[in-house]
C-alpha cells in the first residue's frame, strides 16, 4: 500500500528533518513549493495559524498540507508570550532577544512553571482538515544552560525525560534524539503519525 503524501508547510531545514524523521514510512513528506508568499499568522491561536499556513500550501500545491505552530505559555505570565512565542521581543526580534526578554520577566519569579505546545494541522484539497497537539510541561530556568538546538531551548527545562524520570537539563543539553521524544513537536507529530494511520 503507498504512503499518502503530504506538502510540508515549514521550509527550515532543521524543523522538515525533524518532522520528515517522526512521519518515516507512514507519510512522505514533500517540500514546499518555491515561490509562495509566507503568510502573516495573525489568527490569534496556535490551530488557527497552523491552519493559514497549511491551507496556502494546499491552495498552491493542489495537494493535502502539513504545518505545525508552537506556542511557550508561561504560568507567571499568565500565559505568555504563548501565540506571540516568535515575536515576543519584537517583529524582527532574534531566538537571544526573545530568551533575554524571556529572563528579564520572570526575574524574581518563584513559580516557573510552562509549557510547549504544537497543534500541527492537516488540510486537504476538499475541505477536510485534521488537528492534533502534543504537549511538554516543564519550567524556564533562571539562566541560559546548554549550546544545541534553537529558540527558548537554553531556557526550558521539560520535567521528565524520556525515561519518565524527572529532570533537570534544558532542552540544549540534550541530544535532538532526547528531545525529540518527549518535545510538544515530537509528541504532536507522534500524534499524527497515528491519526494518518486510520485516514
Ligand atoms: P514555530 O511555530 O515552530 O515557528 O515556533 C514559534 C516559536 O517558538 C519559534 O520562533 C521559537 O522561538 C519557539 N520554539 C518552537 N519550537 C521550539 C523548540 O523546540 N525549542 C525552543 N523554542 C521553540
Amino acid at each position: 500500500m503507498s504512503v499518502p503524501r503530504l506538502v510540508c508547510a515549514s521550509a527550515n531545514p532543521h524543523k522538515v528533518a525533524e518532522i520528515a524523521a517522526i512521519l518515516d514510512g507512514v507519510v512522505e513528506l514533500l517540500p514546499r513549493p518555491d515561490g509562495v508568499p509566507e503568510v502573516v499568522e495573525d489568527a490569534g491561536t496556535l490551530a488557527g495559524n497552523a491552519r493559514l499556513k497549511a491551507a496556502a500550501i494546499c491552495a498552491a500545491s493542489g495537494l493535502p498540507a502539513v504545518s505545525d505552530d508552537t506556542g511557550l505559555f508561561v504560568d507567571a505570565l499568565d500565559g505568555g508570550p504563548g501565540v506571540d512565542t516568535a515575536y515576543y521581543a519584537g517583529p524582527n526580534a532574534t531566538y537571544a532577544e526573545n530568551r533575554a526578554k524571556l529572563l528579564h520577566a520572570m526575574a524574581g519569579a518563584v513559580a516557573r512553571t510552562a509549557r510547549f505546545r504544537t497543534v500541527v494541522m492537516v488540510v486537504w484539497p476538499d475541505g477536510r482538515e485534521l488537528s492534533v497537539e502534543g504537549v511538554c510541561e516543564g519550567t524556564i530556568a533562571t539562566e541560559e544552560r546548554g549550546d544545541r538546538g534553537f529558540g527558548y531551548d537554553p531556557l526550558f527545562i521539560a520535567a521528565h525525560g524520556a525515561d519518565g524520570a524527572p529532570n533537570e537539563r534544558t532542552f540544549s543539553q540534550m541530544s535532538d534524539g532526547e528531545k525529540n521524544a518527549i518535545s510538544h513537536r515530537g509528541r504532536a507529530f507522534q500524534a499524527l503519525v497515528a491519526a494518518m494511520r486510520s485516514v
